[in-house]
């Protein structure tokens, strides 16, 4: 099984960019085929890595549903579970060095529920055939909470510089621990930090939450000026101090199973 490395926290305190860099550190390192999982509803991990995507999951389940409603047939006869199938597998995109699913948005009737479960047969499907599962979670615990990888062999906590977003963090983590979940381990990533440093206030906090901070990553202008015009994160130069944090966070960590 691959190694399922999950990233959480509150919205924009920048896991869908730090995902992004990770996953470009794994290809970087050679260190095996990469599943990356963009499992927010707003997804946009896509342009973190600079890549278009096919159609996003939602999208499927509301074209199988139009069509089922509609009594119209399904190409070529195939049933209903089958051709929903048939479009999951040709929903992955092919990235440079790994691929990529979208959860994305679903509009039409039924819940997010039946798009989550999707979801997760999906990656329970494919997880068997990569090396590394990456998980870019929505703001919510709702992943977390219906299991979409489990066990989860590195969970990445990420937090900006406020109290409220390392008490965010802390909550997940103390529901992970009544979920039962399986984790292996929990690290805390504090981003954004004015001069890459903490200040007293913050690390007070962060022992009262019983986190493990494993880095900080500063204020980076450059990660500010790529994503307003609108260019991918991984292409950030290497001396982008955003990149050299997170890679050296990364460097600490043991990408191996138990
Ligand atoms: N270290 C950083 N320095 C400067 N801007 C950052 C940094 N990390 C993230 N950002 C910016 O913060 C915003 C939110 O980041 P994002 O990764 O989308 O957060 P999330 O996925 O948690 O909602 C984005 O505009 C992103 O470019
Ligand atoms: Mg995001």
């Amino acid at each position: 099984m691959g190694y399922k490395i999950a990233v959480a926290g509150k919205g924009g305190t920048g896991k869908t960019t730090l995902t992004g860099l990770l996953i470009d550190y794994l290809i970087r390192k050679n260190m095996g085929s990469i599943l990356a999982v963009d499992a927010d509803a707003n997804s946009n991990l896509n342009e973190v890595l600079g890549t278009e995507i096919e159609e996003t999951i939602g999208e499927i389940k509301e074209d199988v549903n139009r069509k089922s409603l509609s009594g119209d047939s399904f190409p070529g006869g195939m049933r209903k579970a089958d051709y929903l199938k048939y479009k999951l597998n040709t929903s992955i995109t092919e990235g440079d060095g790994y691929d990529l699913i979208v959860m994305g948005r679903s509009q039409g009737p039924g819940c997010y529920c039946y798009v989550n479960g999707i979801l997760k047969a999906e990656v329970d499907l494919l997880s068997g055939n990569y090396d590394y599962i990456v998980v870019d979670n929505e703001a919510g615990m709702e992943h977390l909470s219906r299991k979409l990888i489990d066990p989860i062999d590195a969970l990445l906590l990420i937090s900006d510089c406020s109290r409220r977003g390392i008490q965010a963090v802390g909550r997940i983590k103390r529901l992970a621990l009544e979920l039962n979940l399986k984790v292996g381990q929990i690290f805390l990533i504090v981003n954004r930090a004015p001069e890459g440093k903490l200040n007293s206030g913050i690390k007070e906090e962060i022992k009262k939450q019983e986190l493990n901070l494993i880095g900080v990553v500063p204020m980076d202008q450059m990660v500010y000026d790529y994503d307003s015009d609108g260019k991918a994160l991984v292409d950030l130069p290497e001396d982008s101090s955003c990149r050299k944090a997170i890679n050296e966070i990364l460097s600490k960590i043991e990408f191996k199973s138990n």
